[in-house]
């Protein structure tokens, strides 16, 4: 008897472990989102737009810690090492999540294995931007500028492996412009330098530029993408434009690898529940983003995604030649 008693016990405390008890509570604290690049800047505008929406459905405050540097590597690998309770997630993003492994050798986390993934949270086009007093009407005039100049003249990207260094190799190798390349923690720094005249252009997520763009602070030529933005709508595509240049990034949201599956479903569906609510949709648009959809959503959504994009990725990255560490 006191056996079966010892295994009934056993029995329970196997099953609480399974169900995890901790999960039907979860959360009981505040959650940290690191996110991998500084203050302002893309990937923290939208961490905090859905992370405020998350919070009211936790019914706890997601708090946002920057880590920037090493293009968002640094953070991501926090996140990685990070206890897998629930209480530490992020979001990354196209750079950290697909182009940082074959940009830095001594990567120390597995974008594709090495976290519990979440979900996919936006995609966004780039977008083509120079500061304000560039003396180029339109796209064309600006690559014949950049043809003529760009040795002379500062690209800012978020460092390297990030998407808008990523995105900038690619459009600069494409049409062979050799730019200085000027590296920060993040979009959110360069784009203020951008506005600042300190340097000339940048490809970067039409999120960040946008609100600069209707401010008049910063010209855009074009968003790489088939068609034209709403909230831009004198700003043409690249397609319309004539130039063979699209590249849309995207924001992930992933927790680190053991992190409960229980833990991991209600992220899931708060994430889930702040993409489908008006207020953030509405947002979503003026910004150019768009929220995933159907099969999309969720983590069997993100993994897909995330393989996919390595493998897209990478004979890129190395057809150009180009090593980080
Ligand atoms: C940021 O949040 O600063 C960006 O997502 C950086 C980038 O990858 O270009």
């Amino acid at each position: 008897m006191p056996f079966m008693c010892r295994r009934t016990i056993f029995g329970l405390l196997a099953l609480a472990v399974l169900t995890g008890p901790a999960a039907a509570q979860y959360p009981t604290k505040q959650i940290i989102v690191i996110v991998p690049f500084a203050a302002g800047g893309p990937t923290d505008v939208v961490t905090r737009l859905v992370g405020e929406h998350m919070s009211r459905t936790l019914g706890q405050t997601l708090v946002v810690e920057n880590i920037g540097g090493a293009g968002g590597t640094l953070g991501m690998t926090r996140t990685a090492q990070a206890n897998p309770d629930g209480y530490t997630i992020a979001v990354g993003n196209m750079g950290t999540q697909s182009a940082a492994p074959s940009l830095y050798r001594n990567l120390k986390y597995d974008p594709a294995r090495g976290f519990a993934q979440i979900g996919i949270v936006n995609y966004t086009p780039q977008a083509i931007v120079a500061r304000k007093d560039t003396p180029a009407k339109d796209l064309k005039e600006f690559l014949a500028y950049l043809k003529t100049n760009s040795a002379k003249l500062s690209y800012g990207h978020a460092g390297v492996g990030s998407i808008s260094h990523v995105s900038g190799l690619l459009f600069n190798s494409q049409f062979g412009f050799k730019p200085t390349l000027i590296p920060y923690k993040g979009t959110g720094p360069a784009l203020r330098d951008l506005v600042a005249g300190q340097i000339d252009y940048m490809v970067d997520q039409s999120l960040n530029v946008i609100p600069q763009v209707q401010a008049g602070t910063v010209t855009a030529y074009a968003v790489a993408a088939p068609a034209r933005l709403d909230s831009m709508p004198n700003v043409p595509s690249t397609k319309e434009a004539g130039i063979d240049f699209i590249f849309s990034a995207w924001n992930a949201m992933v927790a680190p690898k053991g992190t409960p599956p229980d833990i991991v479903a209600r992220l899931v569906e708060a994430l889930n529940k702040a993409l489908d609510d008006p207020t953030v949709r509405k947002r979503f648009a003026e910004l150019g983003s768009t929220a995933p959809q159907g099969a999309d959503r969720g983590p069997a959504g993100l993994q897909k995604l995330v393989d996919s994009e390595i493998a897209r990725i990478t004979p890129v990255i190395k057809a150009a030649g180009v090593i980080a560490d």
